[in-house]
């Protein structure tokens, strides 16, 4: 299996080439680039035998199934949009790894047939919503999301016509119930296996997740004349306010909270900032602590605008409850690594995946890979040849107990 490893390290940095950016990675959802990924992984797809469509959410998806397979279909894949200045693994290695794991089913005649989803959007870069393509994917796509707006002004059903696709069939996307169980692949983005000298973990549950967008209006002025006891600087307030976003998080065990994204208005050096509109994402394995702690910050932010003479307007972008991954599939993804003569280790997941929406529907699980350095959301992330080998030695155990293995 090492060469379909190094193929398949040599498949995610060729489509970490097909970006909206020269020289880095950037694809968000349903911008140009992502018809040449598509591209890729279609001939990829057609080439297993897959049978190959995009959903009305720009899900790309295959479906392997030879004459004679049937029965409840596995469902493989992750996402294929990124953020900004990103590497070449997170969500492409989970999709080509699929792919991998197709060519292991037809090798061994798993009677049973798969389905690979490329899907369209995990990062909520684009339009701040994390989950559109696995969302659709799990029936839950809220239709009132197509009025938003990226920041060139673009609404979401636009971009999607401008794709090429019918935004009022993003309800045909929804599986059927022909599912068996949704498994996927993906690096850890996280130091814990490193630490540990192991290649590989399966995924015991994810973190809870809170995205707001907050915004501070104050009042521009002249940043020459006017005193400095007379300013409502909206700027000010917010840097006032991140510095205790960060404090909160480190007296609390377990929560992290981050202001990832700011923006000024007017944004000119000699002008007094009018408004500052930041983000704040904040996650805890617990869902009390975490929504305890947003509320904490937005008081805190509250008191602040207010001490300073600003307005202060928070919106909830999303409160995703922490998520357990399936007992009887995540039982089975540890078979498969013992089988393989891989040490068993069960993590939790801190970053956010579209396994957290598919668990809403059907039998989830997740394999993780090693990430050296512990390095993710960053050109410097990469993976171990020899984690990529192993997991594809994972897949094949775990398909030959597909054969017989019934869920829930
Ligand atoms: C996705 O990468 C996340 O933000 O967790
Ligand atoms: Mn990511
Ligand atoms: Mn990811």
């Amino acid at each position: 299996m090492k060469a379909q490893a190094q193929r398949a390290i040599a498949e995610c940095r060729l489509i970490a080439t097909m970006s909206e950016e020269q020289g880095c990675t950037t694809r968000r959802f349903l911008t140009p680039p992502m018809h040449l990924v598509h591209a890729h992984l279609s001939a990829r797809m057609a080439a297993l035998g897959m049978k190959v469509n995009v959903d009305a959410a720009g899900n790309l998806r295959g479906r392997w199934q030879p004459a004679g397979v049937r029965g409840k279909r596995m469902i493989l894949g992750s996402h294929i949009d990124t953020v900004p200045n990103a590497g070449a693994f997170d969500g492409v290695l989970g999709v080509v790894l699929a792919l991998v794991w197709v060519e292991i089913a037809r090798e061994i005649e798993l009677p049973q047939p798969i389905e690979v989803i490329a899907f369209s959007e995990e990062e909520g870069v684009r339009y701040g919503v994390p989950f559109l393509g696995s969302r659709a994917v799990a029936g839950c796509f809220d239709q009132t999301m197509l009025a938003s707006l990226d920041v060139d002004g673009v609404h979401m059903d636009d971009a999607i016509r401008g794709f090429g696709l019918d935004p009022a069939k993003i309800g045909e996307s929804a599986l059927d119930d022909d599912v068996w169980g949704f498994v996927e692949i993906h690096i850890e983005q996280g130091p814990a296996l490193e630490a540990e000298n192991l290649p590989l973990a399966v995924v015991e549950g994810i973190v809870g997740q809170s995205r707001l967008g907050l915004q501070f209006t104050g009042q521009a002025n002249h940043a020459g004349t006017t005193p400095m006891h007379l300013r409502h600087d909206a700027l000010a307030a917010a840097a006032e306010w991140i510095v205790q976003v960060e404090s909160t998080a480190c007296k609390t065990e377990g929560l992290v909270a981050t202001v990832g994204k700011i923006s000024v208005e007017p944004n000119a050096g000699n002008v007094i900032p009018a408004c500052a509109h930041v983000s704040l994402d904040v996650r805890h394995a617990q869902d009390a602590i975490r929504q305890s702690a947003v509320r904490e910050l937005l008081t805190m932010a509250a008191i602040i605008a207010k001490r300073r003479g600003i307005a202060f307007q928070p919106s909830v972008q999303l409160d995703q409850p922490s998520v357990p991954m399936d007992a009887q599939l995540t039982a089975l993804l540890a078979e498969a690594v013992a089988a393989a003569s891989f040490p068993l280790k069960t993590i939790p997941s801190g970053a956010g995946h579209d396994a957290m929406v598919m668990a809403t529907k059907v039998p989830t699980g997740m394999l993780f890979l090693r990430s050296p350095g512990g390095i993710s959301h960053h050109p410097d992330e990469t993976v171990l040849e020899a984690d990529v080998e192993a997991a594809l030695h994972v897949g094949r155990e775990f398909l030959l107990l597909r054969r017989t293995a019934q869920l829930r």
